[in-house]
């Protein structure tokens, strides 16, 4: 027998092992299957000397703990998976070592199973202190994680947009309490509009638009008093602008009048919002919640609440998107007349509605990040078109619980429904020439998160993640609304790996602009040879150049080290590792057969450290991927990576197959006969 050979029968045998804990990860199957079993009754964690009781554990940069988990029966504590939610905060090692890196928060879950075991899973999260700010540990997370302290150059307070209106009449200034309103005015449905500039302003202002029920504190502070989303995003070198919507918190003065409703309505919020069950009187998080759940914590958060004094309904029905939405492009301009540059709107919920309409009225929004919005615009809608039409970089973020949460709850359909118009909107986006992506947190290993995922125990976490989006999709070309995914010029894009003319390729290979032949590619990345099947079917079938995408340092030959250590370690650093032998330019080609399996629910790194080295503009990328456990929503998530990293590129929905023939069709059908 040949190493390869024992290689891959041992691959084999550990390959099942793999899918059994990727099937128990990604939801039902093993549960399902698992009625028979013995349940893990109780499940416990201790680290270091300690038992983890709250669930939280402080810890310092490069300290190291050890989880240990308990559990019974026994046997079933023998083969826990370990996982962290952020390795670049906190890793963990197979056998539970826990290593502090840097400053933030992260969940260590800790899966249990076997074949004799009904799979359970709990968690601890890690808070990593500051390294300036280091302190004896007293298990609790602290005021914020401030890497550095905030320098504020500017700030300021102001009304954007509104109205005026005068009754008729003529006013008698002698009559000094005059109350019939006669020849008055009212000054009305403005925003009002906090905003700070730091002293290092680096990026572009960031506008902020609250949801329903809500006003701009939320962005500005937690339930549990750590650093809101305007100090995270401050100190990453962005101003901000933090609206009150007309009529709600500090622009409360309304030309219509409304009903402010007395009804106490606060857990049928707290259970829309995906936070958890309320029983006894007392909020119970879904398990793994990232909810700050601390009886101090949860008054504050319905604290944060706030009514609105120009609508009666206290579902948020009579609400008056088209006054919002002028309001919102009154600041966005404003914010462009005080700082000289286009601004990045950031709405939530309800706010994402006016959000989408502002870019009717304003020319100066450079990219929209909408977070869990009640859905988004169809196609043909004059809002989608608004967008589309000045080519805004559009990113949707949503958290968890909704392909898990319970469905005895009616809003887990609803969020399906409202994050399926998100995808829709996305597809049709960038069908159009736009470009959108729908970031599904859990699917990248960010999980727990509620509606309110901003706020959350992880908001540091998120907002990296919406900094990166940022990074690779938002020109910093402060005058023009145009953005760099639509741009032709790839080189006004901050993102140093996307621009080809940084890399060290010796080629003409920027593409940009350059009319590209009618040649194939047909890249491909294969570890154990599925992959490199189809794309040598493909390029048999089509006449197009085999390209193997290869990391400069080999993967190990070896299952368990590449799945568990270079595989993993890649995904959750989200890694680029270098290519052995990078082609030259892709300019030759206009249409990329792009063939790989999926590695930890994704497509490999390495095929990102590929697609962000060229320019993709006026090419197409044809997907083609398959994987042990075929699960669609790994393949999404595939397709959403693919679709950040490929610049400029269109890329199609591709085939999500491991058999023969449906490759032989996809390529006739789609790739050659261009539907
Ligand atoms: C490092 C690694 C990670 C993997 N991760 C997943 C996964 O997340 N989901 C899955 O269904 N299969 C996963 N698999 C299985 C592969 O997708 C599957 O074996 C595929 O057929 C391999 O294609 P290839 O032969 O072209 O390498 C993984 C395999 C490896 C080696």
């Amino acid at each position: 027998m040949t190493g390869k050979q024992t290689c891959t029968k041992k691959w084999m045998a550990l390959l099942l092992a793999l899918c059994i804990c990727i099937l128990g990860i990604a939801g039902n199957s093993v549960a399902a299957s698992a009625a028979a079993r013995t349940a893990v009754s109780s499940l416990k964690l201790s680290v270091g000397s300690r038992n983890v009781t709250k669930k939280t554990y402080s810890m310092d940069v490069n300290e190291k703990a050890s989880v240990k988990v308990t559990a019974k029966p026994s046997a079933a504590g023998k083969n826990a998976v370990f996982k962290s939610s952020n390795s670049a905060v906190a890793s963990v090692s197979k056998k539970g070592v826990v290593t502090a890196r840097k400053a933030g928060a992260a969940n260590i879950t800790v899966t249990v199973s076997s074949k004799r075991y009904q799979r359970k899973t709990t968690w601890v999260t890690i808070y990593v202190r500051p390294e300036a700010s280091k302190t004896p540990d007293t298990d609790t997370p602290g005021s914020g994680n401030p890497d550095s302290s905030l320098h504020i150059k500017e700030q300021g307070i102001f009304s954007a947009g509104g109205t005026i209106i005068t009754a008729d009449g003529t006013f008698d200034p002698a009559d000094q309490w005059e109350e019939t309103g006669a020849g008055q005015t009212l000054h009305a449905d403005h925003a009002n509009v906090l905003y700070q500039i730091p002293e290092n302003e680096t990026g572009l202002p960031m506008v902020f638009l609250h949801g329903y029920g809500q006003s701009r504190m939320g962005w500005m502070t937690t339930p549990d008093g750590r650093e809101g989303w305007s100090d995270l995003f401050l100190k990453k070198g962005h101003s901000v602008f933090l609206i009150d919507q007309p009529r709600r918190g500090e622009a409360g003065s309304s030309t219509v009048s409304g009903t402010i409703s007395t009804k106490p309505l606060e857990q049928r919020w707290y259970t829309q919002f995906r936070i958890g069950k309320w029983e006894n009187g007392k909020s119970n998080p879904n398990e793994g919640s990232q909810f700050p759940n601390s009886d101090q914590a949860v008054d504050q958060f319905f604290r944060q609440m706030t009514p609105d004094t120009g609508m009666s309904s206290d579902m948020g029905s009579d609400f008056d998107n088209e006054t919002v939405a002028k309001a919102v492009a009154a600041a966005i301009d404003e914010a462009y007349s005080r700082t000289g540059k286009n601004s990045i709107l950031v709405t939530h919920s309800q706010g994402g509605g006016p959000g989408w309409t502002a870019a009717r009225y304003t020319q100066h929004i450079a990219a929209i990040i909408a977070i869990e919005p009640g859905g988004a615009p169809d196609a043909q809608s004059e809002d989608f078109q608004a967008v589309l039409a000045q080519k805004i970089p559009v990113t949707f973020y949503f958290g968890d619980y909704i392909d898990n949460g319970d469905p005895a709850i009616q809003a887990t359909g609803m969020w399906q429904m409202m994050r399926q118009a998100c995808y829709s909107f996305s597809e049709n986006y960038n069908a159009g020439g736009g470009n959108s992506t729908v970031i599904d947190l859990p699917k990248i290993g960010i999980t727990g998160n509620d509606h309110f995922l901003f706020q959350d125990l992880n908001n540091d976490v998120i907002a990296d993640h919406v900094e990166n989006w940022i990074q690779g999709n938002v020109s910093t070309d402060a005058n023009s609304g145009s953005n760099a995914s639509a741009g032709s010029n790839s080189g006004s894009n901050n993102n140093p790996g996307n621009n080809p003319g940084s890399s060290n390729n010796t080629g003409n290979n920027s593409g940009s602009g350059t009319a590209a032949s009618n040649k194939i590619l047909v890249a491909y990345f294969s570890w154990s040879g599925t992959s490199q099947k189809q794309a040598e079917a493909v390029a048999a079938q089509t006449g197009g150049e085999l390209y193997r995408i290869e990391r400069e340092t080999p993967y190990s030959t070896d299952y368990n080290t590449v799945a568990y250590g270079e595989a993993k370690d890649e995904a959750d650093a989200n890694a680029r590792p270098p290519l052995k032998n990078p082609l030259s330019s892709v300019s030759d080609y206009n249409k990329i057969v792009l063939c790989y399996p999926i590695w930890w629910h994704t497509a490999p790194m390495v095929v990102g450290t590929f697609l962000e080295r060229y320019d993709w503009s006026g090419k197409t990328i044809y997907p083609i991927s398959q994987s042990a456990s075929m699960s669609v929503s790994q393949y999404e998530e595939s397709l959403t990576f693919i679709k950040g990293c490929a610049k400029n590129a269109a890329v199609d929905a591709g085939l999500f197959s491991r058999n023969d023939s449906d490759v032989t069709a996809y390529v006739s059908g789609t790739v050659l006969g261009n539907r």
